[in-house]
């Protein structure tokens, strides 16, 4: 039957669907073992088999949220360059950085991921809501032109940095603000990350993001950073380190789109300041 928009609403069966249903497959991240901690299913000859998805399952809104300085915007920017290099369009939003200070610090990790600049430089595209409070403010306005901008550029991959800026001493509307971006998100099909800080007051390794339980509910997917100070002799040697480090973590809360691995990893910064995914804790600690 043929959708009319003076008919209302019916339920149609699955296979009616069949048509519209978007491929999964993984969208490689940029950050050593984060693409291997998801994975889907195949039915063979009689068997199930878990198959590596070998990426951020492709078409979903990845909420990626942490307190200060976990790793969030440079995930954000791993995978848009990543990305980039395979010949895709990027949109980075940011709420925090001004676009400048933003340019340098691609330019620094592109160095790192062994990235020509020339070969990114024209296919990420940042969208400043720092010099243009107006967008920052308005979600409506906003979603007005991500989406010309995800047209007209042809846009695959969306970044924003971070979601909580836009609900900025009015988290009561923090709901509302994500839902609006996440229909854009979807009707464009876009990979997307949303960054959200956590209060430093919300448990540690929760996926509870500044605006409540809300944020996690309407998203695809939800990633949590957290560190772990260890400011003590015994705490340093439970984790087979020196007192003073700080440890990072990562943990895939929940996906809706395929499975993951739901345990506990490092996440570590190498020398040249790349994000990368490490053992399970239950190995590491002692
Ligand atoms: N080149 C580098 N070498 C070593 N460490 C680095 C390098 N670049 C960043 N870091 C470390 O990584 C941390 C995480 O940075 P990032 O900007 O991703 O944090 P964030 O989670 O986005 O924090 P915020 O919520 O404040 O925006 C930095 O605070 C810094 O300590
Ligand atoms: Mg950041």
């Amino acid at each position: 039957m043929k959708e009319n928009k003076n008919t209302p609403p019916c339920a149609v069966p699955l296979a009616g669907l069949s048509e519209k249903v978007p491929k999964l497959f993984g969208i490689p991240s940029g950050v050593p073992g984060l693409d291997e901690l998801f994975f889907t299913f195949q039915f063979e000859s009689d068997e199930v088999k878990r198959v590596p998805l070998n990426g951020l399952p492709s078409s979903a809104v990845i909420h990626l949220t942490g307190v200060p300085d976990t790793g969030k915007s440079l995930i954000g920017e791993q995978f848009s360059i990543t990305q980039a290099s395979r010949g895709y369009n990027v949109l980075y939003v940011t709420v925090e950085i001004p676009a400048p200070f933003l340019a340098q610090s691609f330019i620094e990790r592109s160095k790192a991921l062994k990235v020509e600049w020339d070969n990114i430089k024209d296919r990420i595209f940042i969208l400043d809501t720092v010099k243009y409070p107006e967008l920052r403010d308005n979600v409506n306005n906003l979603c007005q032109i991500l989406s010309d901008t995800i047209e007209n550029k042809e846009i695959n991959v969306t970044i924003i940095d971070s979601i909580t800026g836009l609900y900025e001493g009015r988290e009561m509307m923090a709901r509302s603000v994500v839902r609006k971006l996440y229909e854009i998100m979807k009707k464009y099909y876009q990979s997307a990350i949303f960054i959200s800080q956590k209060r430093s007051s919300h448990e540690e390794a929760s996926a509870e993001a500044a605006g409540g339980y809300a944020v996690p509910h309407i998203v695809d997917c939800t990633i949590v950073l957290s560190k772990i100070v260890l400011n003590s002799k015994a705490a340093a040697t439970m984790y087979g380190r020196k007192p003073g480090e700080v440890l990072r973590t990562i943990r895939i809360d929940g996906c809706r789109m395929c499975g993951h691995d739901s345990r506990v990893h490092l996440l570590e910064i190498n020398e040249f300041g790349i994000l990368q995914v490490g053992k399970p804790l239950a190995e590491v600690l002692r």
